[in-house]
């Protein structure tokens, strides 16, 4: 991914910031009044949740009054104990060093994180601070009531409200147009139903799944929405480091997901991570079993077969994708399932073709072009040598009824 879109469509100016006018108001009022000199309330509190426009509201506004701005971040454990001094330095430097308006903005970014990280000595600091600032000062942060009272007491308070489901598909469209997307009008209500509000989530989604194309249709979200809610992500996640068959299963059905849905996510994401090719297969074999027990069950063969495809996909994968881990980021399963099945396959016919070119000193490619079409008729036709063929090259059963079933 080149470049972040929340970055590059992050608003500059106050009033690119879209459905927060009430908030802005407030903001630039605050601002106004420092002009005139120190106000009584000297530090403003933008508060609300994640991905609503706090942060880039703070820059925006030291831009447009032409004020330095000077950023902390509270979780910092070092800038806790600096906070009296680097902002209070800035706040009582004159004007000498400070912006073309004459002040500096200093912003403390999630300043509810204070608590709890120190002795509470960065909430003093911040206190006297405020007395003595002759600088402006924006405290973040997403709960308000994370901020004691007293100091609350000195800010303007402003609320960040979730933004709108219409809001988000605007700004949904403009970012679509920007970059020449088209996208499904249905396709871009999913997604900002799903941010709740959260601009910064809903832009995030519409590039990861707009990543290389320029269509955005609802059938690439259908699975979308309930992996929200289920995070499938830690599911994946542990999927991958559980020791145990029993660990395994009860993931599972801890993911409140239809078997079909995580079998796909399964599909997706665990046989990218595992590199022993023995493993690989394996992975790959209990994948394909499960896909095949999930098939009869479907068909209504018995309901017990949903037990074995639950035990395949959720054990039967654990146990068998290894130790040796490639990590890479999840992502949601393509909406035209792949089949596990044709990818098993390509596996063994991998082996296959791996076996006999060292073999025959040659490439893979070669192998598998040339070499394995006239295994196949050897191993259909002749079981004497396509015995001796798999004993010499030690195929496993799977690798010789590959080679069969070419024939
Ligand atoms: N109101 C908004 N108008 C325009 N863009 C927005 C708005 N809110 C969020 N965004 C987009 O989301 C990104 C993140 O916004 P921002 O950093 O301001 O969120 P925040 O409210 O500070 O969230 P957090 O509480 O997680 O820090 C921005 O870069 C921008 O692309
Ligand atoms: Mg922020």
């Amino acid at each position: 991914m080149s470049e972040l879109w929340v970055e590059k469509y992050q608003p500059r100016k106050l009033r690119e910031i879209v459905g927060q006018s009430k908030a802005i108001q407030d903001i630039t009022s605050w601002a106004e009044g420092w002009k005139k000199g120190k106000p009584t309330k000297p530090a403003i509190l933008l508060y609300g949740a994640a991905g609503t426009g706090k942060s880039v509201a703070a820059a925006a506004l030291a831009h447009e009054f032409g004020w330095d701005l000077i950023e902390m971040n509270a979780s910092d454990k070092r800038t806790l104990s600096e906070i009296k001094r680097v902002a209070g330095a800035a706040a009582s430097a004159g004007t000498l060093f400070a912006g073309a308006g004459g002040r500096r903005l200093i912003v403390l970014d999630e300043a509810d994180t204070i608590h709890g990280t120190a002795d509470r000595g960065g909430y003093r600091a911040l206190k006297e601070l405020l007395e003595e600032t002759r600088n402006p000062l924006v405290l973040i942060a997403n709960d308000q009531y994370a901020i004691p009272w007293d100091l609350r007491m000195v800010c303007v308070l402003v609320n960040f409200r979730r933004l709108t489901v219409d809001i988000a598909i605007k700004e949904l469209q403009r970012i679509c147009r920007a970059e020449g997307i088209t996208a499904e009008p249905l396709a871009l209500k999913v997604i900002a139903e799903t941010a709740k509000g959260d601009l910064r989530s809903a832009i995030n989604d519409l590039q990861t799944f707009t990543l290389g194309k320029k269509r955005l249709t609802v059938k690439d979200l259908v699975l979308y929405r309930r992996d929200r809610e289920v995070n499938v992500f830690d599911f994946l996640k542990q999927l991958l480091s559980v020791s145990s068959a029993k660990d395994a299963r009860t993931l599972l059905w801890a993911l409140d997901l239809p078997p079909n849905d995580a079998l796909a996510w399964i599909d997706e994401n665990i046989p990218r991570m595992v590199t022993d090719p023995t493993d690989l297969a394996n992975v790959y074999d209990a994948i394909s079993r499960a896909d095949i027990f999930l098939g009869r069950a479907r068909r209504g063969q018995a309901y017990g077969l949903w037990g074995y495809a639950s035990d395949l996909m959720s054990a039967g994968v654990a146990t068998s994708r290894g130790e040796h881990l490639k990590w890479s980021k999840f992502r949601p399963p393509s909406h035209i399932r792949r089949f596990a099945r044709t990818r098993a396959n390509r596996a063994v016919r991998d082996a296959v073709a791996r076996k006999v070119a060292k073999r025959c000193h040659t490439s893979a490619r070669v192998a598998r072009k040339d070499i394995l079409p006239c295994l196949g008729v050897v191993f259909k036709h002749d079981k004497k040598t396509a015995a001796a063929i798999t004993s010499q090259l030690e195929f496993t059963d799977a690798e010789s009824s590959f080679l069969k079933a070419m024939g």
